[in-house]
């Protein structure tokens, strides 16, 4: 909390924009940086903006390299539910950014202990993440780091929670077809970015962002962690602020 700037947007659409405003001073400073991205429903109102400002000349993604928190264990990148597919699809398709600078977790690796050992490998050799983008879900999981006794350091395998699992079910054609497990940065990963912006929207998670940087830090709240980083900015909207 001590280092946490709070930013209240009247809506999810103005939390998108308060959040490109960070991205394109980030890019404008290094134009080479590296951008953590995630998925879910949260970030789309700043990836549409994202795609906005580059059109119209505001942000050039041609040197910007990209990771992405997680994905789902035994998808192909060209899955209709897969990461990948909905990082192309929402942002990466339509920006100036280079297909080999950008990295998904693999959900179909052969091996799976090597894919998370090289992922962490690319985002040092790229020197570290800049800046990093979360959302959270409604069990204070970030990435897809669910609640635990310890906090993950590295890129691992998930098993994903009965609510992490029903709150994405609405993506596909049944709850069965949601895979049980991922592939997730790790606290450590998430940690190790120099600059973080989290976006919180929706009254349905006025209760976990209470939890995550106005209650005690504990790894059954994973996102609770980011009350230790030193530049977190905290953008949500007033339905999902709990004061
Ligand atoms: C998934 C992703 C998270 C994301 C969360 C919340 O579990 N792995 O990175 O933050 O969903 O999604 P939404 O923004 O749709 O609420």
């Amino acid at each position: 909390m001590l280092h946490t700037r709070i930013i209240v947007a009247k809506n999810a659409e103005e939390a998108g924009k308060l959040a490109a405003d960070v991205f394109e001073a980030e890019i404008q400073k290094k134009p080479a940086c590296v951008i953590g991205l995630a998925t879910g429903s949260t970030p789309l109102p700043l990836y549409r903006e994202l795609i906005a400002r580059e059109k119209a000349g505001k942000i050039d993604f041609s040197r910007v390299r990209s990771a992405n928190l997680d994905e789902y264990k035994g998808l192909e990148p060209t899955h209709e539910q897969s990461y990948r597919k909905f990082m192309q699809d929402n942002l990466l398709d339509h920006i100036s950014i280079k297909p080999e600078n950008t990295i998904v977790p693999l959900g179909k690796a052969e091996d799976p202990d090597k894919m998370c050992e090289d992922y962490e490998k690319k985002i040092e050799e790229w020197g570290g993440v800049d800046l990093q983008l979360l959302g959270i879900g409604h069990d204070g999981h970030i990435g897809f780091n669910e609640p635990e006794d310890y906090f993950p350091a590295m890129t691992h395998e998930v098993q994903l929670t009965d609510m992490t699992i029903d709150a994405n079910k609405r993506f596909f054609d049944s709850i069965d077809d949601v895979p049980r497990a991922a592939f997730t940065m790790g606290i450590g990963t998430i940690m190790a970015a120099k600059k973080i912006v989290m976006i919180v929207t929706g009254a349905d998670k006025k209760e976990i962002l209470k939890k995550t940087f106005w209650g005690k830090v504990d790894p059954q709240v994973p996102a609770s962690i980011l009350q230790f980083h030193n530049d977190v900015t905290l953008i949500c909207d007033e339905e999902a602020y709990p004061f």
